[in-house]
């Protein structure tokens, strides 16, 4: 007789208790607790997974075992860091409707040289028809499935033998093993467990879909975040049409990539130039615009500020940024207020960063500063500016790192001159580029120069 234990999960961070308690005490979260059967696995499958993987020398391992995919879309390969990697775990998350289950069905249509499995535990095989006759691709080497309990898809895996598969979603999964209910925090835990022995074992890549709680969180985040090779998280409006795909978390890569997709009729289309989209083309000059140039990653991009500074109407003046630092704009009209003598004491201030794009790159100092002015001022910038510093607490320009490949971007897109830190010139030949380049040591100078 197999002993039948009993645990109690947190639903919101999956952390365990023997007994049920009222408020968990890793997350905080009240009456959280819900009990769960955990059958214990069979002596059987115990010694079958021991003979699996035996300890092996280090040097015995080949090297050569990771190999790149390189699909299509150079957007998924740079959040991915190259490439689907053999083997790999990836976990997708995203709010309902952002356009996971389209993503990936466009990746596994589009990349004909593959035999996909794409397993959906949410929509019917005619949906998913559907769907990809909007992509217009004809691809006969993509299989649909649509089942939930992950002993079935193992078995369907074995016999088709995919070279990608794809979980549609994560949380509709369900394992025999396990007696709770699928989305629970047990089920995803051993749903996704089972995918990662099979990625291992067989050097298949595995992308499951995650969904995203109200609080923006990963269901199960703490216990897929530690399985899985790779976190992808789908970000955007759905009012707007362009999608961010950030990486959290990269065993293959660096974390700071993003990808930028616009969703359209026929799918979701890779942006190749983010520049174009997150600058808007103006007639008429207008006050409290300025074009930072900041890295994503390993991609420079332009990026529009948008600054509105008014009297303030009540006691308190206001500062709300969007997509940047709150405490950060305050140090930055600290910095303005004390070494250029601009009274944003009295003042309400309003930032924006255009396309709903986070920026954590101090380098938009320089754009945020001359954007505050300009609209404190009410004088339009030189639409052909760009800026690239960051500001430190004296006022001082501060240099930023990957400055050539910033100053090219900028180029190549046409603005003709950028503003950037005296410090930062060493060994860099600015007369390889048409832009002009403007280097300064201090924000009031800076503010002669441009106004
Ligand atoms: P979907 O991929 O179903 O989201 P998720 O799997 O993350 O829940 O995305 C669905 C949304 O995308 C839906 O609002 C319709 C829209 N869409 C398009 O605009 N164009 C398309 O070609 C497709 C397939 C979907
Ligand atoms: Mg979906």
């Amino acid at each position: 007789m197999a002993t039948v234990k009993t645990v109690y999960y947190c639903q919101n961070c999956g952390a365990q208790s023997a007994k049920w308690i009222g408020r968990c005490p890793s997350c905080g979260q009240w009456n959280t607790y819900v009990e769960e059967v955990v059958k214990k696995p069979k002596a059987s499958g115990v010694k079958a997974s021991a003979e699996a993987a035996k300890p092996i020398a280090i040097n015995d391992i080949n090297a050569i075992d990771k190999k790149n995919y390189v699909t299509g879309d150079n957007e998924l390969n740079r959040v991915l860091g190259g490439g689907i990697v053999s083997g790999s775990l990836v976990l997708i998350g995203g709010e309902p409707g952002i356009g996971k289950s389209t993503l990936m069905l466009q990746l596994s249509l589009k990349e004909k040289k593959l035999r996909v499995l794409y397993v959906s535990g949410e929509e019917s095989e005619q949906q998913i028809k559907l769907r990809a006759e909007r992509f217009g691709i004809d691809n006969n080497n993509c299989y649909i499935l649509t089942e939930t309990s992950t002993d079935m898809i193992l078995h369907h895996i074995e016999t088709l033998d995919p070279e990608l598969i794809i979980i549609d979603s994560v949380q509709t999964m369900q394992s025999p093993n396990i007696d709770s209910s699928a989305g629970s925090i047990s089920q995803i835990r051993e749903c996704a467990s089972e995918f990662q022995r099979y990625a291992k074992t067989s050097g298949v890549p595995v992308f499951l879909i995650g969904h995203i709680t109200k609080d923006g969180m990963l269901a199960g985040p703490k216990v897929l975040e530690h399985m899985v090779d790779t976190v992808l998280q789908f970000e955007g409006d759905q009012h707007y049409t362009y999608r961010i795909v950030r990486t959290l978390k990269n065993r293959f890569g660096s974390t700071s990539e993003i990808g930028i997709y616009e969703m359209l009729g026929n799918g979701l289309r890779p942006v190749e130039n983010p520049s174009e989209i997150l600058v808007t083309p103006r007639d008429e000059p207008l006050s409290g615009i300025a074009i930072g140039c900041t890295l994503e990653g390993m991609r420079p991009i332009l990026i529009e500020t948008q600054a509105l500074v008014t009297q303030a109407v009540y006691g308190t003046p206001q500062r709300t940024a969007t997509g940047f630092d709150t405490k950060r704009l305050n140090m930055l009209l600290a910095v303005l207020e004390k070494r250029c003598g601009f009274h944003f004491g009295v003042k309400d201030v309003f930032l924006n960063i255009a396309g709903g794009i986070k920026i954590e790159d101090p380098a938009m100092d320089l754009a945020i500063v001359s954007a505050l002015v300009s609209s404190f001022e009410d004088i339009p910038l030189n639409s052909k500016y760009c800026f690239s510093g960051e500001v430190g607490l004296a006022g001082e320009i501060r240099p930023v790192n990957r400055l050539e490949q910033r100053i090219s971007e900028a180029d190549k897109l046409g603005f003709e001159r950028i503003f950037i830190s005296k410090y930062n010139k060493k060994g860099i030949d600015f007369k390889r580029f048409k832009i002009q380049v403007t280097p300064l040591s201090k924000v009031d100078e800076l503010i002669r120069v441009i106004f």
